[in-house]
């Protein structure tokens, strides 16, 4: 087992209603508010009027727009500029992990004087930031529960993961009926991102027997979840537990004391959403399996093997092999009845810049290192296999 040194300081507020609980989470904090948001959907479901209701007394300056896969301009300039401008003393991110992920590279760069991309791309450390709250209305990514942040720029293609631990939110509200209105596409691809979370941390060299029951219970709980949440959107009882696994998904509570494994389907689809802007989840949905069948052998075969029979109740008695690569057909198929293309072509990504996202990914990832280490010409196989 491996040291750790672990702390997650957010406070989570889960369940009906818990928004009530803004003013109170938001007065010790501060009064001058950036309210940050995306395209719309919270005025859709109402949830903006409420937040503006309950901030009554707040000043509140907004920045609207952020898109999915967060851009660096305008968006994180924006907010900077906002918050240096408006003396901002807390920010409210309000949807989903984009517009967090945002809130965060803006609550470093508000207290940073140089180009805020140098924090990002860890030329230079932040030395403090602007506080966070949170409400979130889409479950995937974890950004609630995690210090990290993913950042896209346009004109060079980076899609560049951020992490700092001032970036943890103080305080994070979780309303699973907020999440009713998610679509199915969506819902899919949170599951999908959610679930290659706790793939990525199972798959690796040195893990705990509580660590692998944790992630396949994880596992079963999202397939079981997502399928209730497709069948009926309004369904609480599956939105919350399904809210609730993804939210543990990237603060590390699914490996500590595993070795690091690297997270390399992640690594490559941040690629394919640097270059072409495609949805998250659903990039590392047609990613994970074709990673799977390129690092099976000998050596991760008993990986497979316990996935395969603790994850999908494939039968123990078959022999190993057979077991593993029903274990990878299970997660294509699962990923495929939930409705994710499972072709880069059907996401609009064909074979044009494939050499030069893989030669981008092993220049950028460190992929040399993960728990089967990836040379360029492996990623580019894992890219090709799956056009
Ligand atoms: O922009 P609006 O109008 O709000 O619409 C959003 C957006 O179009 C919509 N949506 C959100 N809540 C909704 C809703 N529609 C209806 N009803 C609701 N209640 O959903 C669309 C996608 O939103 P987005 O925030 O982009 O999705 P997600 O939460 O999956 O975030 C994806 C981003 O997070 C990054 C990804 O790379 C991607 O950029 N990640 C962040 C991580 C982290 N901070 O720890 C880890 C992840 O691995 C991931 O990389
Ligand atoms: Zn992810």
């Amino acid at each position: 087992m491996q040291n750790f040194d672990y702390m997650t300081p957010t406070r989570l507020v889960f369940g009906e209603n818990v928004i009530e609980k803004l003013p109170e989470v938001m007065g010790a904090i501060g009064r001058r508010v950036l309210l940050t948001y995306g395209g719309g959907s919270i005025k859709k479901i109402g949830l903006y009027d409420r937040v503006k209701e309950l901030l009554k007394d707040f000043e509140i300056t907004e920045l609207p727009g952020i898109q999915p896969n967060p851009k660096y301009d305008p968006s994180v300039l924006e907010g900077v500029r906002l918050c240096k401008e408006n003396d901002i003393e807390v920010i409210l991110s309000v949807g989903g992990g984009s517009v967090l992920d945002c809130s965060k590279a803006i609550a470093a760069g508000a207290k940073y004087d140089g180009d805020p991309w140098d924090l990002i791309s860890y030329k230079v450390k932040a030395q403090a930031a602007v506080p966070i709250v949170d409400i979130l209305t889409l479950a995937a990514t974890g950004s609630e529960y995690d210090c990290g942040g993913v950042i896209s720029r346009t004109e060079t293609n980076d899609k560049i993961g951020y992490m700092d631990p001032l970036l943890f939110p103080v305080c994070s509200f979780l309303d699973p009926r907020y999440t009713f209105t998610v679509s199915k596409k969506q819902t899919a691809a949170g599951c999908a991102d959610a679930m290659n979370h706790i793939i990525e941390q199972y798959f690796c060299e040195d893990s705990t027997l509580l660590n692998d029951g944790f992630c396949e219970a994880g596992l079963k709980s999202l397939m079981v979840n997502t399928r209730a949440c497709l069948k009926n959107p309004e369904d609480y009882r599956a939105r919350a537990e399904m809210m609730f696994a993804c939210t543990l998904g990237c603060n590390g509570i699914y490996s500590l004391g595993n070795s690091d494994s690297g997270w390399p389907c992640h690594g490559i689809e941040h690629a394919l959403s640097g270059y072409y802007d495609i949805t998250h989840g659903e990039g590392l949905a047609i990613i994970t399996p074709r990673w799977m069948e390129h690092i099976l052998s000998e050596r991760t075969l008993e990986r497979f093997v316990k996935y395969g029979i603790n994850v999908f109740n494939i039968d123990p008695s078959l022999p190993k092999m057979e077991i593993a690569r029903k274990a990878i057909e299970s997660t294509y198929a699962f990923f495929e009845e939930i409705g994710i293309p499972m072709h880069l072509r059907q996401v609009g990504i064909g074979e044009e810049r494939i050499g030069e996202m893989a030669h981008h990914i092993a220049v950028n990832e460190g992929l040399e290192n993960a728990y089967v280490p990836l040379t360029e010409k492996d990623i580019r196989e894992i890219l090709v296999a799956s056009l």
